[in-house]
């Protein structure tokens, strides 16, 4: 087992040029996916657990899986709870055992959400654990010209206290094609002002192209599912075209290889191929 710093990778992936992915985790197989393509790699990496996963799953039943293969590769592994949807999800998650949380602000004020998080990142660094802000409403409300300034964000973000920052620069969650269209100025401007690693999500619509020009502005953790899940559920389906099969290892399995493919390149894509060694 390698011991992951969670705040501390994520600051060395964003003053070194690259990426760390990301990719959310349901079950046995895309968790061991994740971890198996991240050796292969050499990388560091980033195994997420949201909250709509834990409904699924159970929380204790997918972190168990995740601190198993945390403790047996031979690669950092953090494990991020994403999306938590209240303050007290999240305080759960950091107290279960989780390295790292997100927490959404919700329709929270941006000033009362900075304070929420400013309690569970005390909370958090006590733990080693280190947390993640989303200020989607003061960027969105930005871009609509109707909120706080850009200006406000590093106020903000000393406020809370937060270890790293998720953007608003057009990407949406739940993608089934690359078509999202990026505002790369205004992500620019983000990481003029914002020192800390800054997240991508909704990351599974982004052309790869793209993706190589915001790791190059300050990206340093990019969130991807939707891709992955349809990788995974694509090779379900063309192994149980085959009638004969009825041991859910061979599908399963089959698909489990797959997303190890997916998740491979884009740690390759991402630059934090070889970066564990
Ligand atoms: O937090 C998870 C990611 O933002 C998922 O994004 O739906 O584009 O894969 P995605
Ligand atoms: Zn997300």
């Amino acid at each position: 087992m390698t011991t992951a710093a969670p705040a501390e990778l994520l600051r060395q992936a964003r003053h070194n040029g690259y990426a760390i992915g990301a990719f959310n985790a349901v079950n046995l197989e895309t968790a061991q996916a994740i971890v198996a393509a991240a050796e292969a790699e050499r990388a560091p990496v980033i195994l997420q657990v949201s909250e709509n996963a834990a409904r699924y799953a159970g929380l204790q039943p997918l972190l168990a899986l995740g601190q198993s293969l945390k403790a047996a590769a031979a690669v950092p592994v953090v494990l991020h709870f994403d999306h938590a949807e209240s303050f007290e999800s999240a305080v759960a998650a950091l107290e279960a055992g989780f390295d790292s949380v997100m927490l959404e602000s919700g329709d929270l004020r941006p000033e009362e959400y900075a304070r929420r998080l400013r309690r569970l990142a005390d909370s958090a660094h006590d733990r080693g654990a280190s947390v993640e802000g989303e200020f989607e409403i003061v960027s969105k409300a930005s871009r609509e010209g109707k909120g706080l300034p850009l200006e406000a964000l590093p106020g903000l973000i000393a406020a809370a206290g937060c270890d790293t920052v998720c953007v608003a620069i057009g990407s949406e969650h739940k993608m089934r094609a690359k078509t999202a269209g990026l505002d790369l100025v205004r992500l620019e401007r983000i990481a003029e002002l914002v020192p800390q690693p800054l997240v991508l999500h909704g990351s599974s619509g982004v052309k790869e192209d793209d993706l190589r020009r915001c790791v190059r502005l300050g990206i340093a953790k990019v969130n991807l599912a939707t891709e992955l899940m349809s990788v995974f559920t694509t090779a379900v389906r063309t192994a149980l075209a085959d009638d004969a099969v009825n041991d859910p290892r061979r599908y399963l399995g089959a698909a489990r290889d797959a997303m190890t493919a997916r998740v491979r390149a884009y740690i390759r894509l991402l630059g934090s191929a070889g970066r564990a060694d």
